[in-house]
């Protein structure tokens, strides 16, 4: 297996801490890894910590700890003008979730995908022409739109403009942050089916980032699991999806039909029956099967086929789901 291109290990994010104390810890030791020509999907709901944990790759988030490495190159080692270069060089591009907010409204969608290589001085005037003519190509964006503006364009026009200025940059690395949220379904897979060519054209590690199960399950090879902030499970898409070893990721996949494969689970029987009081496990104040072994935090143990969860009762919960399974 190809060495990892992204390598994230014990991150952890706190906002508004102050010489280490107080502050609100929104990531707590997370580690996951990325190759080139692979797709991860990270998901969790509202305020997990996901647009945290890609804005932290591009030295965006006020990291507290861990370590982030990005083609060899370990970004939480850098400083001042050594981390502004790093985030020049366009090697790793964070999609962010509001596509019209984070384009200058005032620029053509032609300006705006040379603006990256303007800012790294790459190249003559024209030679940027060219480069950004081509990424719109690369993303099917019809020539005819390089002279709108961001407003004048639909959702996944917009969200192809994005993915045009990152790829101008020839990035290893893409990190896209709910790019298919605001889609409808046609549009939804043909941005999703862009990530997939790219990431083989282009031999990038791509990291899609959503709170819905089923936009990462026909596309991602991978997946991890966020709960406020703990990553709670992770591994190849196929086996997470069909047998979940995390009682959140179960709820999850219960909750979305179209996702739920071999198991059977109904979301019914995996809420939580009894009020849950202090610390321990992240999960178990929705868990049921939460017991006092939970008030000691679970640690990611890995598991046979690259996958790993943070749960004490991972193998016998299951075992412990009285009620049958429910019609649905
Ligand atoms: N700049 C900031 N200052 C203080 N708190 C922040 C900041 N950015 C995010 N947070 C907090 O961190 C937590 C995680 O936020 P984040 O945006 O990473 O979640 P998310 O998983 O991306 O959610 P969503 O699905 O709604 O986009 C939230 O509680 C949020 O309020
Ligand atoms: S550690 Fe306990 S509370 Fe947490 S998910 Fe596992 S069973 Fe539930
Ligand atoms: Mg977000």
């Amino acid at each position: 297996m190809s060495e990892a291109l992204l390598r994230i290990e014990e991150l952890s994010v706190a906002f508004g801490r102050r010489g280490g104390r107080g502050g609100q810890q929104v990531l707590d030791q997370v580690s996951l890894e990325a190759r080139s020509g692979e797709i991860l999907g990270v998901i969790g709901e509202t305020g997990s910590g996901k647009t945290t944990l890609a804005r932290a790759v591009v030295g965006l988030s006020p990291v507290t700890g861990g370590r982030i490495s990005v083609d060899g190159v370990e970004l939480t080692g850098l400083r001042g003008r050594a981390l502004r270069e790093y985030r020049r060089s366009g090697a790793a591009q964070y999609l962010f979730q509001d596509p019209l907010r984070a384009l200058d409204p005032d620029l053509t969608v032609r300006d705006l995908v040379a603006e990256p290589l303007a800012v790294t001085g790459a190249g003559s005037r024209e030679q940027r022409s060219e480069r950004a003519a081509a990424a719109l190509r690369q993303v099917g964006l019809d020539p005819v739109l390089a002279d709108r503006l961001p407003g004048q364009l639909s959702g996944g026009q917009r969200q192809r403009v994005l993915l045009a200025r990152a790829v101008v940059t020839r990035p290893r690395l893409l990190l896209a942050d709910e790019p298919v949220s605001a889609l409808d379904a046609s549009n939804r897979n043909h941005v999703l089916r862009l990530f997939d060519r790219l990431r083989k054209e282009l031999d990038v590690a791509v990291v899609i980032i959503s709170h819905d199960l089923s936009s990462l399950a026909g596309i991602a090879d991978r997946i991890a699991v966020l709960y406020r902030g703990r990553l709670v499970e992770q591994g190849p898409t196929a086996e997470v999806l069909s047998r979940p070893l995390h009682p959140y990721t179960a709820l999850l996949t219960a909750s979305a039909p179209s996702v739920r494969r071999e198991h059977d689970l109904h979301p019914a029987q995996l809420r939580a029956t009894a009020p849950w009081e202090g610390a321990g496990c992240v999960f178990a104040p929705r868990c049921a099967f939460a017991e006092d072994a939970c008030r000691v935090r679970p640690e990611a143990q890995a598991r046979p086929g690259g996958r790993e969860v943070a749960c004490h009762h991972a193998d016998d919960w299951r075992a412990r789901i009285a009620a049958p399974v429910l019609a649905h």
